[in-house]
C-alpha cells in the first residue's frame, strides 16, 4: 500500500537547496536538526545493518558509525542522487520507494532509523509503518527516530494558538499540511508492539525517540 502523500512530499524540487536549509536552525520547524541527528546515529551501535527511511540527501546515514550496511529508502530521485554521491565508499544500496510500499524490499536488520520523513505519513499510516519496523528488525534490534512532534493533541493545540496570536500563522498554516507525531500516541502504539521506549525533546517541535525491540 502506497501511502497517501508519497508524491506530495517527494522532496525533488527542494533537492538543491535543501542542504543550505537545513544549516539554518532559527526557523522553528529547523531548530535542533544538527543534535537531533547526531542523538539518533549515536543510538545505533556500530558495525550494524541500518535501515534509514525517508534517507534525503544522507545526511543522518552520513553520521551512522561504521555501518556494515546502510540501506537508504526515499522516493525522491533527486534527493538519492545528492545520497549517493555524499555516501560514496560507505556499503550503501538505495531504494526508490514509498515509505509504505519499501519494506517487501528490505531484509531483516539490526537497526532502523529515520528523521524528519515520517511527519509525512497520515496518523493513521504511522501504525502501518511501526509494524512494517518491528517486523523487519531482528529481536534486540533498535528503531531509531528523529522527527516533528507534538507531546500531545493538546500541546499542539497550545503551541499553535500561542503561535498564531503572536503573529505566526504561516507556522501554524506550515504545521497543519503535515501530520506531525504526537508522541503520546505513537508511543502508545510502540509498547503495544512490545518496544520498550524513550524519547528526548530536542527544540518545542522536534523529538527523538528510541524504540528497543525485546531479544526475544
Ligand atoms: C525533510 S526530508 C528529511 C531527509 C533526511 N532524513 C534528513 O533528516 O535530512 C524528508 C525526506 O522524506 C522523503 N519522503 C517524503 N515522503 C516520503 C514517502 N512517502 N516515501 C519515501 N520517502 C518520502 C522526501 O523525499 C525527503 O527526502
Amino acid at each position: 500500500m502506497r501511502s497517501e502523500n508519497a508524491d506530495k512530499f517527494n522532496h525533488d524540487a527542494d533537492a538543491p537547496e535543501y542542504d543550505r536549509d537545513v544549516l539554518n536552525e532559527s526557523h522553528p520547524i529547523r531548530a535542533g536538526y544538527e543534535d537531533l541527528l547526531k542523538w539518533v546515529a549515536q543510538q545505533v551501535p556500530s558495525n550494524s545493518k541500518v535501515v534509514d527511511l525517508g534517507s534525503g540527501t544522507g545526511n543522518l546515514a552520513m553520521r551512522i558509525e561504521s555501518p556494515t550496511k546502510l540501506i537508504c529508502v526515499d522516493v525522491s530521485e533527486q534527493m538519492t542522487r545528492i545520497a549517493r554521491s555524499k555516501l560514496a565508499g560507505l556499503p550503501c544500496a538505495f531504494v526508490l520507494a514509498d515509505l509504505l510500499e519499501c519494506f517487501t524490499e528490505l531484509p531483516v536488520v539490526d537497526s532502523i532509523v529515520s528523521t524528519y520523513a515520517i511527519h509525512h505519513l497520515a496518523p493513521t499510516e504511522k501504525p502501518i509503518l511501526f509494524r512494517n519496523v518491528c517486523d523487519h528488525l531482528r529481536p534486540g534490534g533498535k528503531a531509531v527516530f528523529g522527527d516533528l512532534m507534538f507531546e500531545s493533541a493538546r500541546a499542539e493545540a497550545a503551541i499553535c494558538s500561542e503561535y498564531s496570536s503572536t503573529g505566526r500563522q504561516n507556522l501554524v498554516d506550515d504545521i497543519n499540511d503535515e501530520f506531525f507525531w504526537h508522541l503520546d500516541v505513537a508511543t502508545d502504539e510502540l509498547k503495544r508492539l512490545g518496544f520498550k521506549v524513550r524519547s528526548k525533546r530536542f527544540s518545542e517541535l522536534s523529538w527523538g525517540l528510541l524504540a528497543e525491540k525485546p531479544d526475544s
